[in-house]
């Protein structure tokens, strides 16, 4: 049985409990990561603890826990479980003051919820999404306008989720005023004439801790990357596509709305960005 970490203390998964008060249950007043293993290790930790910072900052939640002790809970958790391939979930919430409310409790005498959990995914890096590639479907975003806090309000992630499996796609991207803004939880690039295009970074999107580490990894490979909305017009004409995530990494993108890319199978330029991902960020996991 897992053993996860809750407010201090780490417990059996059915030992485990959290008020039916929190504000992360009733209201989703939480934010959350998801920080994956490979080998043992933590990829980008310290990227995704800077953005878990800003997310608290935004919502006016203190930070219960520094860097350093949130780096010792999750390599406690990875090593407890055995985590060689897999994910670190985290998420805090602002707690419970034992009844509902829609005024935040005072931090002072709240604290918040401090939840991690592991989950294994053997074949992670070798998976055959990977190699075989996703088809998308577009579907209009309609999610709240600040979606580069990392709240844990996945519900229309969710239904976008369900939406591809119904058209019998494996996700979707989402589109507002005509312009693609991300997948249901992974950011969005298309490739053309060799240049990678990607929505540039607002409260459009989730700032991607991996589309940062891609973005980089790419100028330095001297491929040329433009930071600019596109539509999926322009995507279905494209030669390739791809998404990025922490538990996805580089994955091709090789079908839009029933519209093939190229011939049809993942691109050289997705292929070789996922190489080149994970070959150099499991130089830097801790
Ligand atoms: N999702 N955009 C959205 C809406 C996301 O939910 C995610 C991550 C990303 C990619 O961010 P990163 O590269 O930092 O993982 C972009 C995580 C993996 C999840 O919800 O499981």
């Amino acid at each position: 049985m897992r053993t996860v970490y809750v407010n201090g203390d780490y417990l059996p998964e059915t030992e485990a409990r959290v008020s039916i008060f929190d504000r992360g249950f009733l209201m989703a007043d939480g934010v959350y990561e998801v920080t994956s293993v490979l080998g043992g290790k933590l990829i980008d930790f310290d990227g995704h603890a800077a953005r878990l910072d800003r997310s608290l900052r935004e919502l006016d939640m203190q930070a219960p826990l520094g860097r350093d002790a949130l780096l010792d809970i999750h390599r406690e958790l990875v090593r407890i479980n055995g985590i060689d391939e897999g994910m670190v979930y985290l998420q805090i919430t602002r707690g419970s003051d034992g009844d509902r409310d829609f005024v935040f409790p005072d931090p002072e005498t709240t604290p918040p919820t401090v939840v991690l959990f592991t989950q294994a995914k053997p074949g992670l890096a070798d998976n055959p999404a990977a190699r075989e590639g996703i088809k998308v479907v577009g579907i209009d975003d309609l999610r709240w306008a600040r979606r580069d806090i990392k709240t844990v309000q996945l519900l229309y992630p969710s239904m976008g989720k369900m939406m591809a499996r119904k058209a019998g796609a494996d996700d979707a991207w989402m589109v507002e005023d005509g312009f693609v803004t991300e997948g249901t939880s992974n950011n969005a690039y298309i490739v053309k004439g060799g240049r990678i295009v990607t929505r540039e970074l607002s409260s459009d999107i989730l700032h991607g801790i991996t589309r940062a580490a891609v973005l980089r990894f790419a100028r330095e490979a001297q491929m040329a990357v433009e930071e600019r909305p596109f539509t999926l017009a322009e995507a279905q004409a494209a030669d390739e596509a791809f998404v990025t995530s922490a538990s996805t990494f580089v994955t091709p993108v090789i079908e839009i709305d029933g519209v093939p890319l190229g011939d049809g199978t993942p691109g050289p330029v997705a292929t070789r960005l996922r190489e080149i991902y994970l070959d150099e960020s499991l130089k830097t996991a801790i």
